[in-house]
């Protein structure tokens, strides 16, 4: 799957629970809110007054140099760490009150890859919030599995341990995982860190897919090379937003300097 190649699934071909954020269909997602969000650690004021919309349909990165804060919104968004004041809201209510419809896939350095699970079992941890834990796997959630297994290349390596599978290959199943759990809100945390060129097409293509099916799509990137075209969307962050909005119009010299103290270049 290369992000030439046509979609590979339509939103009717199963992947998602059927008559549910269908495009175009009566159930459209609503966007994520975050409203004057502080976080602290210590005495460290890490996100100051943070208020940005996160749109269905889009692909949203959050861009901005080492230290910027990226992770600790990603993390105060999903309720990983305490805000000092704000809300996350998304429609009538919490974006936490409807955590089973979230996935998350953190920063690489934070998962122990020696754990001893091979890529099916990963995998079908995306589908514990369904099956629940002491009841055994429905037909469901196997055929889920071996669709997310399926959709990112690497259904040939369901029986191998985690552990020996290529940094490409451990994400793109961590990515399965994700998919497995239907989500409507993806969040991925440096995605590309470790990768090859490979797992980096059938990442982008997994996220136009699911942007295009409606859903609410947010990345950490820190690449400013060519990869960054790739987002619909911005939230350039330096411990407060510098600029929120359409890509072009973010990243345009006088919002980066300001994010970057003046130094303009390729990788953050
Ligand atoms: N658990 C923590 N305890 C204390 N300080 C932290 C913690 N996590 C992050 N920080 C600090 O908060 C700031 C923002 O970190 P982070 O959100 O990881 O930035 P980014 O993801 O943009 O590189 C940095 O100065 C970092 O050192
Ligand atoms: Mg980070």
């Amino acid at each position: 799957m290369t992000l030439s190649m046509p979609r590979l699934q339509s939103p009717q071909t199963g992947f998602f629970q059927p008559g549910r954020a269908v495009a175009g269909s009566a159930e459209a997602i609503a966007p994520i809110q975050v409203s004057s969000l502080d976080v602290f650690y210590r005495d460290l004021h890490a996100l100051a007054d943070v208020n940005v919309t996160v749109r269905p349909g889009k692909i949203t990165g959050i861009v901005g140099p080492n230290g910027a804060g990226k992770s600790t919104l990603m993390k105060a968004m999903l309720g990983l760490i305490p805000a000092a004041q704000g809300e996350v809201s998304w429609g009538e209510t919490s974006l936490l009150a409807q955590r089973e419809r979230l996935a998350y896939l953190p920063q690489r350095a934070q998962i122990d890859w020696r754990y001893p699970a091979t890529a099916w079992d990963v995998v079908m941890m995306g589908r514990v919030r369904k099956s629940g834990w002491l009841r055994k796997f429905s037909a469901t959630s196997k055929r889920a599995a071996a669709d997310a297994l399926k959709r990112v290349g690497m259904e040939a390596f369901a029986h191998r341990p985690i552990g020996q599978l290529s940094g490409g290959q451990q994400q793109r199943i961590f990515l399965a995982r994700a998919l497995a759990q239907e989500a409507d809100v993806l969040f991925l945390d440096e995605p590309l860190t470790g990768v090859d060129k490979k797992t980096e097409a059938v990442l982008f293509d997994i996220l136009h897919e699911l942007a295009d099916e409606g859903k609410i799509v947010l990345a950490v990137h820190h690449d400013l090379g060519p990869t960054i075209k790739n987002f619909d969307e911005v939230i350039l962050l330096n411990r407060e937003v510098v600029a929120s909005g359409v890509r072009d119009e973010v990243l345009q010299s006088e919002f980066m300097q300001r994010a970057y103290g003046g130094w303009v270049g390729a990788a953050a």
